[in-house]
């Protein structure tokens, strides 16, 4: 994998982190990763786990080769964000409308919100249709409530049979709803462990499935995170992802920079950052703790939000993702040479202006005294999202306990479901 993490500007810039500060927080942060490793929690296991990419690989080839036009990827959060992430950066940008793509058209129900639900309903061709259902718990409202619509559109267009043998149900093995529904009905599963938690789960079939139903390699992303794992193994607290936590744990608690802007300069990457948003916010903001994770894209935000990184409140850290090849590049034909303001553009590729502003966005924060931080992707491959993702998690993981939190509960998010439960009518609550 080719990924490598640079901190320079956070140390260099003025009132950047200090060296002292960081050899304080190094036991702790060596505890940190020790204990990582010691517990090995679910998502540590998934990258060298064969078991989960295989029973993916299968439902995949079944989907692909029973000529399915359209999959619907029902689930929100956990379920939806991390392969919605890898759909965005590693496949065309206009997928859906390739004749030639690597597999049916995808899909993703996530919010409920009829304008999109129902917009599915529009395109999808109810015949070639498979649809997977994707809840750890098995009953969230959103998910359930996209899946009771889509199930009935399936249902009536090719009788229950027909529905049956083309839904996936991706959930807990043993329990909840949507287990009990899948055995009902005979449905194909795929299990999301119960050792992993949903926004931790992109390297289970909750990631593996869409990715390999679209064409992409499952191996290699299981392979790039593999190497990842291996890595923190054998570095520990020297590995640049965990030394990371420690970094943005003291902007956050010593220099009250509370916000941490993930700033993708792809817009192959912009749904990596709301997975990434989704992880560090619902891991760490507990117990009155936590820094608060904001998704941009260069150059499209150096137009928008920019202004406020140079010269608003000193309560940020941006963290630039840049990938140095991407897959295509374009030339900018030569014309109106006589116009100074335009000719100059001439000769140079669209993607050497996008290196050339994210450089540049990178220095001008560094002189105005804003720290920054700069992850650097060799090209878009699997291999190097695999890594990322996995690198992400550990990351949170070793800051979860830098700051004293679970990283793996999200109380608060449950108790908003209770409450909408008891409103919708749920019996029980
Ligand atoms: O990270 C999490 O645990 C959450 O974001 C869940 O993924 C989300 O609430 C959806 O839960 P479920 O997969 O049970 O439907």
């Amino acid at each position: 994998a080719d990924v490598t993490f640079d901190y320079r500007n956070l140390l260099e810039v003025e009132g950047g982190l200090e060296e002292r500060e960081l050899q304080k927080l190094s036991p702790r942060l060596g505890e940190a990763v020790d204990g990582l490793l010691d517990e090995q929690p679910g998502f540590m296991r998934l990258p060298r786990t064969r078991e989960y990419l295989e029973a993916s690989l299968e439902v995949a080839e079944k989907i692909r080769s029973s000529g399915a036009t359209d999959f619907v990827h029902v689930g929100i959060g956990g379920s939806a964000l991390g392969p919605m992430a890898l759909h965005r950066a590693l496949n065309h940008p206009f997928y859906n409308l390739l004749p030639d793509r690597g597999g049916p058209r995808l899909h993703f129900a996530e919010n409920a919100d009829p304008m999109t639900l129902s917009g599915i309903l529009d395109v999808i061709d109810p015949k070639g249709t498979w649809v997977n259902v994707v809840t750890k718990s098995g009953s969230t409202a959103e998910t359930m409530a996209n899946f009771l619509v889509i199930r009935g559109a399936l249902a009536e267009a090719l009788g229950d049979f027909g529905y049956q043998a083309r839904t996936v149900a991706t959930t807990d093995p043993e329990k909840g709803f949507l287990k009990r529904i899948a055995d009902r009905e005979d449905l194909v599963t795929l299990p999301i462990p119960q050792e992993v938690g949903g926004r931790f789960s992109v390297l289970s079939p909750v990631g593996l499935l869409p990715a390999a139903v679209a064409g992409l390699d499952a191996e290699a992303l299981l392979a790039g995170a593999a190497r990842c794992v291996e890595e923190v193994e054998e570095q520990g607290a020297e590995h640049p992802a965990v030394a990371g936590a420690a970094m943005h744990y003291l902007m956050d608690t010593s220099r009250n920079r509370n916000i941490r802007v993930m700033m993708v300069y792809a817009d192959a990457l912009e749904r990596l950052a709301a997975w990434f948003v989704q992880l560090w916010a619902e891991s760490l903001g507990k117990g009155g703790k936590g820094s608060t994770p904001h998704g941009a894209v260069g150059t499209t935000d150096q137009h928008s939000q920019l202004q406020l990184y140079m010269e608003g409140p000193q309560d940020k850290v941006i963290e630039i993702v840049e990938v140095r090849n991407l897959p295509r590049d374009v030339e900018i034909p030569g014309a109106y040479e006589d116009l100074e303001g335009v000719g100059y553009l001439s000769g140079h590729t669209v993607g050497e202006l996008l290196g050339v502003e994210c450089d540049a966005t990178r220095r001008a924060l560094a002189e105005a005294g804003r720290p920054n931080a700069t992850i650097r992707l060799g090209s878009l491959s699997e291999e190097n999202l695999g890594y990322l993702m996995q690198a992400l998690e550990i990351q949170t993981a070793v800051a979860g306990t830098l700051y004293g939190v679970n990283p793996y509960d999200q109380p608060g998010v449950e108790a908003g479901k209770r409450i909408t439960y008891r409103r919708m009518g749920r019996p029980g609550y």
